[in-house]
């Protein structure tokens, strides 16, 4: 048996895009698998193909926070691998990025971040095995424009992967984010849609644009981004602490 088989890893916002990606991959690789999502019509059927465990909640949701992840923990047992990857994504300018947007992106990028590492993280290191892997973004590493909130949520996450490794590095857990480019997903569609709606441009043109940004000229597959978190999960990547990996084509050179 391998060091990872069996072990329980808990995806957030595993509905759809790179979560649903992470999910295929870590149930393909034994991983004992709790999903969470909003979206019941998408996370249910996929839970079932995968044998996992579906948590219906929305991570804003801190008064139900305690509660469901005790819920989880009595389906599943205690996480061992925990994937922070659900996120949300607006842009604005500096001037129309009121407080409301600036509180739910962090809400949902950064505080439920903070929270499922609070509650996991210290019973990881008391059971010496654990991994914490964030999925941010390379938007944690540069500034775009328009998209402060994100950006700013997203360096936030970065920060927190760089705390909680020196915080635990003598504990048998290891914590990293994947710093992806723009990624072929429905938040990326939505990116698109705002560009041809701002600018004119054709949806193909403003597709274009975005495959630009990367020096391979074209957007990240969520595939590419399953395989990064999957490979910081088994014992010879223990030595993969407190990085921030781009998965970005070369647009952000360390
Ligand atoms: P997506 O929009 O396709 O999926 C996001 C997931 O997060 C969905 O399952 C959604 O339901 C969930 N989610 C959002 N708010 C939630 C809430 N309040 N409670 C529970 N779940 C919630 O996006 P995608 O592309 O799959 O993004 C996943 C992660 O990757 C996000 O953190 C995003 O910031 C990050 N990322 C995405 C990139 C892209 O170009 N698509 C690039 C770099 C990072």
């Amino acid at each position: 048996m391998t060091d990872h088989a069996g072990r329980v890893a808990l995806v957030t916002g595993a509905s759809r895009g790179i979560g649903e990606a992470v999910a295929r991959r870590l149930a393909r690789e034994g991983l004992k698998l709790a999903l969470t999502g909003r979206d019941r019509s998408a996370l249910e059927p996929l839970a079932r193909e995968l044998g996992a465990t579906a948590v219906i909640y929305d991570l804003t949701d801190a008064g139900a926070f305690v509660e469901t992840l005790a819920s989880i923990e009595v389906a599943v047992g205690p996480i061992d691998v925990l994937v922070n990857n659900a996120g949300i994504a607006e842009s604005a300018t500096l001037e129309d990025t009121d407080d409301a947007l600036i509180e739910r992106t962090f809400a949902v990028n950064v505080m439920s971040v903070f929270r499922l590492c609070r509650a996991l993280v210290p019973p990881m290191a008391k059971r010496g095995w654990g991994r914490v892997i964030n999925v941010a973004s390379n938007a944690g590493l540069t500034g775009y424009a328009y998209t402060s909130a994100y950006c700013a949520s997203k360096h936030a996450v970065v920060g927190l992967t760089r705390a909680l490794a020196a915080e635990f590095a003598r504990t048998g857990v290891t914590v990293n984010a994947i710093c992806p480019g723009f990624v072929d997903t429905d938040m990326t569609v939505r990116a698109i849609d705002r560009i041809v709606a701002k600018t004119g441009r054709t949806r193909e043109q403003a597709r274009a644009a975005l495959e630009a940004q990367s020096p391979q000229r074209r957007l990240v597959t969520v595939d590419e981004v399953a395989h990064a978190v999957w490979s910081l999960v088994p014992h010879e990547a223990r030595g993969i602490h407190g990085q921030a990996i781009a998965l970005d084509g070369g647009q952000v050179l360390a």
